[in-house]
């Protein structure tokens, strides 16, 4: 039997500003909750994703901050990665598209589309901004959709309507920096013969019964209007070099889709990529729609050695309020503003149960607190009753009775919504399954209220037996969708790491463990004051930065600490005062290179023991990676000068 292979993607977000609920909903989530359920079925499964960190969207964020793209993509990664983290979001990696080993894949790539004749050049009138000085490629350009007429399209695509656009076919358009109406100039590209590949790919797209319906109708009648030939250079210096093409880069939409396999490879799997026991299985938006459905897969085609996706899962958008949740317009609420303000299962939950799977989804704050009052009302509410029935009535350990037809007809309805429920999350209808999942907890309250185990000394112990084994489903099932509380679920059961599969088997015996309610009701006026007031909170006051005392100190003993590899103590005269302070730098300093240096010392500072030495102070210094400076005075002043 072939054993298969799960290798799920979901859309590399860009680094031009904060995730946002919209784009969690959009694809990072969903990927998260299938690849949760397919680990739990003892599935091969990983799931890849990275930041997309090239192209004008990112070059034209970093002008208008002032910073240079490099240093916009390293603030979002961190702040994307934390995103991730606080809502429980797992990938096997999550990479960057600005490594060396990305560029050497998408060369790779190109070299293998170019001998295969696939890559050709040819002259071309491109737009250009004479009061900016340069070429105006995608994202630089902004005008009228010529199919819908929508207004703000960019120059490779239109929001609005999903159709891809050359800057030329932009009606009244003008340069995104100055708003200046462009002049037309000649250049020459490099192109991807896409027509080529065209009637196999319209074969493939056609037979494809994995995709969404709003991914295969696009796509089918996108490739029936017949194919163009697509450029895939950009005369700018910020992406992927094309090796050999002089001051030309590869086009964002070029490079990014080839993240999938460099960051597959980056985790040693390449060879996923090449064999046909791989589900490659791709979750995006509906803005992302033509590229998974034609322009990758002509490419993979035309390169002729990789997997094509067996499913493309499109979500529509997120709109909240009426507006869409988009980072690159209108209103959003960041992902990290949400988990602060509520905790992530509550979010997810909530999320989840809107997934825009067919048609747009207006996500309101009625809804948000419809769903946290159900997590807690059917979900929480059942757990706790049940773990409570175990304690008052067992003393927490419930050994196996004698079900009677009632209990028997619960246990059943348990193993029927696991089907159903597995059947769900195979076909990836997310909000179906976990819909199934509640129900189940909803059909489990009426039974306890049916029962009245409190009421009927006999009925005790069933009641009590079979209600920990609908939390012990529950608890699994929903393990996908809202994992930090199914996990607590599964502790105060004693069961943990009971997995997809163990559902059907009856305990023997239960021994519960100290539990507490699992969630709150949620009072959204102060969810939504906590994300209005969004970073302020994590912003330092002016008053408390002035609290910080810092001083230039000298250096005039450097010693290593015995026993402490990492630690230097050093005696720092503060301007007649001496200091110690332990600092972590003996990997990058030798204790001989610092006596005599003037540093910066944050003196009012609660000292702190480490390794034995009390610390009263901490010094200041720059950290990129492994390499570690102390930042120093750049003319002599003398010690215990205060620095502002
Ligand atoms: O639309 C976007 O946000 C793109 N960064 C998605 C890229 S997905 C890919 F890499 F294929
Ligand atoms: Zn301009």
């Amino acid at each position: 039997m072939v054993e298969i292979k799960y290798l799920v993607t979901s859309a590399l977000p860009y680094v031009n500003g904060d995730l946002h609920l919209g784009h969690l909903v959009g694809c990072l989530l969903p990927a998260d909750v299938y690849t949760r359920f397919l680990r739990s079925k003892g599935e091969k499964a990983i799931y890849v994703c990275g930041n997309d960190e090239y192209g004008t969207p990112i070059v034209v964020a970093a002008e208008k901050q002032g910073l240079a793209p490099k240093q916009l993509a390293d603030k979002f990664h961190e702040r994307h990665k934390q995103a991730l983290e606080g809502f429980n979001i797992r990938m096997d990696i999550f990479s960057r598209t600005t490594t060396p080993e990305h560029t050497k894949v998408v060369q790779d790539f190109y070299y293998y589309l170019k001998q295969n004749g696939f890559i050709f050049r040819k002259e071309i009138e491109q737009y250009y901004c004479e009061h900016c000085k340069k070429f105006l490629p995608d994202r630089y350009i902004e005008g009228k959709c010529p199919y819908c007429g929508a207004e703000g399209a960019r120059g490779d695509q239109c929001e609005e309507c999903g159709k891809p656009l050359i800057t030329t076919e932009l009606i009244e358009p003008y340069c995104v920096i100055c708003k200046d109406k462009p002049v037309l100039k000649k250049e020459e590209h490099v192109f991807f013969d896409l027509p080529r590949v065209e009637k196999e790919l319209r074969g493939w797209v056609e037979k494809h019964e994995g995709m969404t319906a709003n991914a295969k109708n696009f796509a089918v009648s996108f490739i029936k209007e017949g194919l163009r030939e697509k450029d895939i250079s950009r005369n700018m210096e910020w992406g992927v070099p094309i090796p050999d093409a002089e001051g030309l880069v590869f086009y964002v939409w070029f490079d990014a889709p080839i993240g999938y396999i460099t960051f597959t490879k980056q985790l040693g799997k390449m060879n996923w990529w090449r064999e046909n026991d791989t589900q490659l299985v791709h979750f995006l938006g509906k803005d992302n729609i033509v590229f998974h459905t034609v322009f990758f897969p002509g490419m993979l085609i035309a390169e002729g050695e990789f997997i094509l996706p067996s499913k493309v899962i499109a979500y529509e958008y997120l709109r909240f309020s009426g507006s869409k949740l988009s980072k690159s317009k209108g209103t959003m609420i960041k992902a990290l503003d949400a988990v602060r303000a509520l905790p992530a299962d509550y979010w997810r939950y909530a999320l989840l149960s809107a997934l825009p799977e067919n048609k747009d989804y207006n996500f309101t704050w009625e809804f948000l607190e419809e769903k946290t009052n159900e997590l807690n009302d059917v979900i929480g509410n059942f757990i706790h009753r049940t773990l409570t029935f175990a304690k008052k009535f067992f003393n927490n350990i419930v050994e196996k009775p004698e079900l009677t037809q009632a209990d028997e007809e619960m246990v059943k309805e348990v193993g029927k919504i696991v089907k159903k429920v597995e059947e769900a999350m195979h076909n990836v209808e997310l909000k179906k399954a976990l819909g199934l999942v509640v129900g189940l907890a909803r059909k489990a309250n009426q039974y306890i209220t049916a029962e009245e185990p409190w009421k009927k000394e006999e009925r005790k112990k069933a009641v009590t037996y079979t209600c920990l084994h609908v939390a012990k489903a529950l608890a699994v099932l929903l393990k996908p969708f809202i994992p930090e509380s199914s996990e607590k679920i599964l502790e105060y059961l004693g069961l943990e790491n009971k997995k997809w599969d163990d559902v059907k088997i009856l305990e023997e015996k239960f021994i519960i463990k100290e539990f507490k309610p699992l969630f709150k009701k949620v009072e959204i006026r102060e969810v939504i004051e906590k994300i209005n007031k969004k970073e302020e909170e994590n912003m330092i006051k002016y008053d408390d930065f002035a609290k910080l005392d810092l001083r230039v100190g000298e250096v005039v003993k450097a010693e290593k600490v015995e026993g402490a590899d990492k630690l230097l103590k050093l005696t720092v005269d503060i301007g007649g005062e001496e200091r110690t302070l332990a600092a972590g730098l003996a990997k990058y300093y030798k204790p001989e290179e610092l006596e005599g240096k003037k540093i910066i010392v944050l003196v009012n500072l609660e000292p702190k023991k480490l390794r034995g030495v009390e610390s009263q102070g901490m010094l200041l210094a720059a950290e990129e990676g492994s390499n570690v400076v102390l930042l120093t005075v750049d003319k002599d002043i003398k010690s215990g000068a205060k620095v502002r």
